[in-house]
């Protein structure tokens, strides 16, 4: 008999603010599951930002989403990516790029992480066309001002935009 194959199973991280999540991290997330075993969102809490949703409701709006999904976990850390990264044993963090505007950051990042840890390797992802444009603060800015964000957020994000609103004119 031949020798049994170990196959190591490949976790990845997909670390970000995620205030909110929108159709394009759900992009780079599918397109992480082609390649990797488990993906791992990672909301950082980050005490120096002010973010719209706080980080249980983030937390919450992604779970729902992936309530089905065996190999998408969602987490939150602070601190140093690489060490939560080698912590939970991940090999991988990816990153998704829409345009070269955002490449100058994340290639200063990236390699800052390599020299942080060798044994992280940083993946970047490109969203589908169509999201290329679209970020969360967009997001905020077009909910708060009437436009339309149809096919840019998941349900539940609208629907939590809508209660944020409110929430938020009730108390001026
Ligand atoms: O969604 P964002 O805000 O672009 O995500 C940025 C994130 C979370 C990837 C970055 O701020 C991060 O990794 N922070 C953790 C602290 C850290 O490791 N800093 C050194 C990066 S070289």
């Amino acid at each position: 008999m031949g020798k049994a194959i170990e196959i190591k199973k490949i976790r990845a991280i997909y670390p970000g603010s995620f205030d909110p999540i929108t159709n394009g991290h759900i992009d780079i997330i599918q397109r992480s599951l082609h390649l990797f075993d488990e993906v791992i969102v990672a909301i950082l809490i980050n005490p120096e930002k002010t973010p719209l949703f706080t980080i249980e409701e983030r937390r919450k709006m992604i779970e729902t989403l992936y309530k089905n999904s065996k190999r998408v976990k969602i987490d939150t850390f602070d601190g140093l990516l690489v060490e939560y990264a080698s912590k939970l044993g991940a090999s991988v963090i990816v990153r998704g790029i829409r345009a070269i505007s955002d490449y100058e950051f994340e290639f200063q990042m990236a390699l800052m992480n390599r020299r942080l840890s060798t044994d992280i390797e940083t993946v970047f992802m490109v969203p589908a066309e169509s999201f290329s444009y679209l970020s969360s603060k967009l997001v905020k800015e077009i909910f708060k001002l009437g436009g339309s964000l149809e096919g840019l957020i998941p349900n539940i994000v609208q629907k939590e935009l809508r209660r944020k609103f409110r929430i938020r004119k009730k108390s001026i």
